[in-house]
């Protein structure tokens, strides 16, 4: 498979997986949390297929597209071990969904990453929450849901994670 059509599978997954977990959580009231704005593609597509949802933006510097910048008081700026914490207190365990996009291009430094966020992205998830992830999380593998038809496997990891009191 030549590079371009692994981007685009790759794309495609993250597309499909973000508007299949935003119809699965219908009945789940809360926000979207976006990790990662980069320049603020998957963003902009979860403000056009999640219309009725705050969404909270997470990023170190804001390098956005200029249409996709969130407004402050949806961003959490910093490094996500900094503000995931701040997020815990201002929000509580609130969200339907997360999308983790946080891949830096280091494979091991961005699962390191995902697996030292990942109790702190659990403590802001309501019951029954989905979290969609470009990385594989270990510590969340007995709660990972089978890839939906027409996502391609391995490309886009999907969780419920046990939240609160059922821990
Ligand atoms: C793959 S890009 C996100 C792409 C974006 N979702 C899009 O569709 O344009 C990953 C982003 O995660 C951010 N990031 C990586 N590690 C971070 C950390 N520890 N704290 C805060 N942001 C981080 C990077 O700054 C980068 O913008």
């Amino acid at each position: 498979m030549s590079r371009l059509d692994s981007a685009i599978r790759r794309l495609m997954a993250q597309k499909n997986a973000l508007e299949w977990a935003v119809d699965a959580v219908t009945g789940i009231n809360g926000p979207v949390l976006e990790l990662g704005l980069g320049n603020g593609r998957t963003y902009d597509h979860l403000r056009e297929i999640a219309t009725d949802r705050r969404i909270y933006v997470f990023e170190r510097v804001v390098a956005a597209h200029p249409d996709c910048v969130p407004p402050d008081e949806h961003l959490f700026l910093g490094d996500f071990t900094q503000s995931l914490p701040r997020a815990i207190k201002q929000l509580g365990a609130v969200a339907a969904m997360a999308h983790l996009d946080i891949g830096t291009g280091v494979k091991s430094d961005s699962t390191r990453l995902a697996e030292r966020i990942a109790p702190l992205v659990r403590d802001l998830l309501a019951p029954g929450a989905l979290v969609v992830s470009d990385q594989e999380i270990a510590d969340w593998s007995e709660c990972r849901l089978e890839t939906p038809p027409g996502i391609p496997e391995g490309r886009i990891h999907l969780y419920r994670p046990i939240v609160g009191s059922a821990l």
